[in-house]
This record gives structure tokens, sequence and C-alpha cells, in this order.
């Protein structure tokens, strides 16, 4: 079992303030972009893997999108996610797990979006796990979002180590199944200020394999 198991993520997030974690966002822009960019209809399959208690989850119900979903490790993430959105919440699909279980489902997605999860697997065969199970469930043609510390953001998050990622790294991992549709850095501030500098990219499921 690698470190980033529920009790952790469960402690972490019964002992924080969900607005006073280093990666909270008032809105999640980059996300919101990204999915306004690739054309996503109302009725596409969205995935948030490691979402958290994020403000994602709400956004997308306020925009409309009628097929959401929300993975994380930790039962208490998604229960303030769940609170917070009161009788909106019945609109999203929720999975208590580890995305490295793989999912019972016959549904693929169109957008599988991670912020800040990915990152966290250090070991090279839980990053190819991780590879072959996205790669098993985005449509041909779907895409992927992946955001990581860059090589020059920081070396832990929650005293857990990650592995730091640069667009190429991330795009020469993923190429065999997909190509990159953008790639880029910037900074996030943590709510007290500091600086953390990630890298983003955005995949494209390749339509023949
Ligand atoms: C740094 S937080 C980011 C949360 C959210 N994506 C955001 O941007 O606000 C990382 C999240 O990934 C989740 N996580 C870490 N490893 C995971 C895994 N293997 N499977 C599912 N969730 C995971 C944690 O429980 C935590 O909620």
């Amino acid at each position: 079992m690698s470190k980033t198991q529920p009790t952790y993520w469960d402690f972490i997030y019964e002992n924080n303030d969900p607005s006073q974690v280093g990666w909270y966002q008032v809105k999640p822009a980059k996300s919101l972009a990204a999915i306004r960019k690739v054309g996503l209809t109302i009725q596409s399959s969205i995935l948030d893997v490691g979402g958290g208690d994020s403000l994602l989850v709400d956004e997308l119900v306020q925009l409309g999108y009628q097929n959401i979903h929300v993975l994380d490790l930790s039962q208490k993430a998604l229960e303030n996610a769940q609170n917070r959105l009161g009788d909106d919440a019945k609109q999203v699909l929720w999975y208590p797990q580890n995305i490295l279980e793989g999912l019972d489902l016959k549904l693929n997605f169109d957008f599988w979006h991670d912020r800040a999860a990915f990152h966290f697997l250090t070991d090279p065969m839980e990053q190819i796990l991780y590879r072959e199970i996205a790669s098993a469930y985005i449509s041909p043609g779907g895409y992927l979002m992946i955001s990581a510390f860059s090589p020059d953001g920081p070396t832990t998050c929650s005293n857990l180590p990650v592995q730091q990622w640069s667009v190429g790294e991330l795009a020469h991992f993923y190429q065999d199944d997909f190509n990159l549709f953008e790639g880029f850095n910037y900074t996030h501030f943590t709510p007290s200020g500091k600086p953390q500098n990630y890298t983003v990219v955005i995949l494209k499921r390749k339509l023949e394999f």
C-alpha cells in the first residue's frame, strides 16, 4: 500500500479548513478554461481523479454538465464536497477509492481531470498502472488533463513526496496512447501566499489503438 492511504488523507481533510490547504483555489480557472477549450458537450462524461473537496465539481454542476464523476481516496473529502453541494450532490457520481484499484464501470470518460493527485505516484510501477487505467477509460479522442508540480516546484505536498514533471516528461510518458494537445507552466499561490510551480498537460487520446 502506498503512503497515500485513505486514513492519511482523511486525517488531512478532518484537520484542515478546506480553504487553508495549500492546493486550495477559489476558482479552478485553468481546469475550466481547458474544459471550455476542448469543446465538450453538456452530456460529456467528466471524471475528477483525486478531486478531494475541490470546487471544480460545483462549477461543473453550475455550468449544467450532466455526467460528472468525482473520485478520491478520502471519503471525508468527498463528504465535504457533498455537504457543500447539498441537493446538487445527487447530480454527481462519487467514488471513494484509490484510482489504482481501477474502475468497475462500463462507461468511458471524455475528460479525465487530475490536479495534484498523479504526482503522488513516485513508484514507476504505480505510474504505469495509472496510465493503463486512464488509457482504458478515456474515450478515443477524449482528454487527459494532468497538473503536477514542475521541476522547479515543491518536492513534497502534505508531507508526502511527489514526483515533479515537465511538459516534455509527461507528454513522453503518455505518448503511446496520447498526443500533446497543450502544455504549460504556471505558479499557484497557496492561501498563505507561497508560490508553487505547476506543470499542466492536456493530452488527447489517440483514435487508433
Ligand atoms: C493535493 S490534493 C488535490 C485535490 C484536488 N484535486 C484539488 O485540486 O483541489 C490531492 C488529492 O488526491 C487524492 N489522492 C491521492 N492519491 C490518490 C489515489 N491514488 N487515488 C485517488 N485519490 C488520490 C487525495 O486524497 C487528495 O484529495
